[in-house]
């Protein structure tokens, strides 16, 4: 069973877990990077979507692609300039894979790419599945955009596969060690109205619903990536607060005051969506971490607590 994965963006916080569950599972792992070699441990091909470069020996190296890469929507201000990376990133960089694959003798095959559940918007509390209604702030135009560019992969043939993920936990980076920081301060507090749902995954689930995603031929089409028990903003807080051992003590921060600091991007942290993982668990795939409780424990049980 185990081929030859080509991952894209697969020095980010995803890719390179799931590089390593990859590895460890008998698969050869390379990655198509702007920065080929960053990463000693992989084979490594170039891009560069700006000069629309794209080593096309990255393509015919793979019997799968797994496409992750994309500027960090968290990394900096959302000014124009990057808003139009975060999109271009993403768009550009699937058209350039689309270009190689259609240009070359290649045995590619399955295409899975990543997306987010900011597709939905600010959902409250409806509990979103695949076929709900899309949002249009600037996280679900980024993520509409990006599932337009990946479909004309499954017209060259390929299996292509969609995850819509949601905040992917882990304590190498990412949201977590972000939204543990005020809470070891003992400044921990829900954000805005605390209301907003957080639709989160254990990263090691994640990456075995991609690798799973890779096995098994049922898996085609836009999935929702999420566990199956999302929880609010207050809830999630509570919990992290119980898994530190720390209090959570301070009343929550007004939406205006996060407005202020983070602009637009406040998006972030301020809307939510309810997903459902439903269609997923129809797939008979099982999490590990069901529930939240469980997967913070998996980071900070035992943990010191000083
Ligand atoms: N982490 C989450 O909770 C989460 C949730 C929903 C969706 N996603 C999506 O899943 C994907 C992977 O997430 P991640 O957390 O692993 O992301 P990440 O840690 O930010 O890594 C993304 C990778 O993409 C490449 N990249 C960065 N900026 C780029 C640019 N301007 N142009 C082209 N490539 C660029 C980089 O690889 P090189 O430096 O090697 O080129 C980087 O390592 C992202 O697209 C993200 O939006 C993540």
């Amino acid at each position: 069973m185990p081929g030859k994965i080509l991952i894209t963006g697969g020095s980010g916080l995803i890719g390179t877990r799931l590089s390593e569950m990859l590895i460890d599972q008998g698969y050869e792992v390379a990655h198509l990077s702007r920065k080929p070699g960053k990463s000693s441990h992989y084979k490594s091909f170039r891009w560069d979507i700006g000069e629309s470069y794209l080593d096309d020996s990255a393509v015919t190296y793979a019997d799968y692609i797994i496409h992750l890469a994309g500027a960090g929507l968290a990394d900096q201000k959302w000014t124009n300039e990057r808003k139009k990376e975060i999109v271009r990133s993403r768009v550009e960089s699937t058209k350039l894979l689309i270009s190689s694959l259609q240009r070359t003798e290649h045995h590619v095959k399955g295409f899975i790419s990543a997306s987010g559940v900011g597709i939905y918007g600010d959902a409250g509390d409806q509990l979103m599945s695949e076929e709900s209604t899309y949002g249009d702030d600037f996280l679900a135009e980024v993520c509409k955009a990006w599932e337009g560019a990946v479909w004309p992969v499954k017209d060259l043939g390929i299996r292509t596969v969609i995850f819509r993920t949601g905040i992917a936990l882990s304590d190498q980076g990412g949201a977590l060690p972000q939204l543990a920081r005020p809470v070891k301060l003992m400044a921990g507090a829900p954000l805005g109205s605390g209301k907003q749902y957080m639709s989160w995954i254990h990263m090691d689930d994640l990456c075995r619903l991609y690798i799973r995603a890779i096995e098994d031929t049922q898996f085609e089409g836009v999935y929702n990536a999420v566990a199956p028990h999302p929880v609010t903003n207050a809830e999630f807080t509570k919990q992290l607060a119980g898994a530190m051992h720390r209090p959570l003590m301070l009343p929550k921060v007004p939406s205006f005051a996060i407005n202020l600091m983070m602009g637009e991007m406040s998006d972030v942290v301020l809307t939510g969506q309810r997903v459902s993982a439903n269609k997923v668990l129809q797939t008979g795939f099982t999490f590990e971490y069901n529930y939240l409780e469980e997967a913070l424990e998996s980071f900070y049980k035992g943990k010191d607590k000083s």
